[in-house]
């Protein structure tokens, strides 16, 4: 199997997604933004394989985690291809707004997308020699400010029925890939300092 195999395969649920987003409804609005809602659904487990192959490799070592995490690379720019997807579905969104909203409500977000291709353009022995240390603090911190946008999104959603049960589901994994990450970092500081 090539592997880059979850970049395809995140490619085409995001198709998927957007096709489904855009059969849900005949008005343009709601279409898009069932897209947009879509997208971002299918983005979030590629996300969390991401931002969870490192604690389960050093939790429990062993073929298939060392296997995740060397793939680790390609699932992180498969959420960027989906993530793709939800910038196309999210701008035709605001297209089929009567107007834009302003500028300095959505400039945080497209700033997400800025280090989100940073994150892409940067996952290779390039961006890793080029960036040097600043390479691990901008994908550490990049991967954090990702699963907190979603974890929080989903929180915030937890009791509304129409986000149920995406929304619950996808807060126990949010807030278990965090768990995993605490004892990983546990375990690495024991080994560290023994005693
Ligand atoms: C200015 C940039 C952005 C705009 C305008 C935007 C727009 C949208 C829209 C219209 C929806 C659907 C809302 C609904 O269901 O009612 C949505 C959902 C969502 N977006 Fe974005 N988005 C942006 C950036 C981002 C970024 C950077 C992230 C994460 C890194 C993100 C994560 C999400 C999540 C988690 C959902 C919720 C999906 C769900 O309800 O299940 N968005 N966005």
């Amino acid at each position: 199997m090539p592997k880059y195999w979850p970049i395809a395969l995140a490619a085409i649920v995001a198709m998927v997604a957007t096709m489904a987003g855009l059969q849900a409804s005949t008005d343009a609005t709601e279409a898009w933004r069932m897209a947009s809602r879509f997208t971002a659904q299918v983005g979030f487990p590629f996300l969390i394989v991401t931002y969870s192959a490192s604690s389960l490799a050093k939790l429990w070592p062993g073929e298939f985690t060392r296997k995740l995490l060397r793939s680790r690379k390609y699932w992180g720019l498969s959420f960027a291809t989906t993530h793709s997807v939800h910038l196309i579905a999210l701008l035709n969104f605001l297209n089929s707004l009567p107007e834009w909203p302003p500028i300095s409500g959505l400039l945080p977000g497209f700033l997400v997308y800025v280090v989100i291709y940073a994150m892409a353009l940067t996952s290779n022995q390039w961006g890793y020699r080029t960036l040097g240390k600043n390479w691990k603090r901008l994908h550490s911190l990049g991967i954090h400010i990702l699963w907190l946008i979603f974890a929080a999104t989903y929180i915030g959603k937890v009791t509304e029925p129409e986000h149920f049960p995406i929304a619950g589901i996808y807060t126990a994994i949010a807030i278990l890939a965090l768990l995993l990450r605490i004892a990983a970092w546990r375990k690495s500081s024991r080994l560290k300092n023994p005693g």
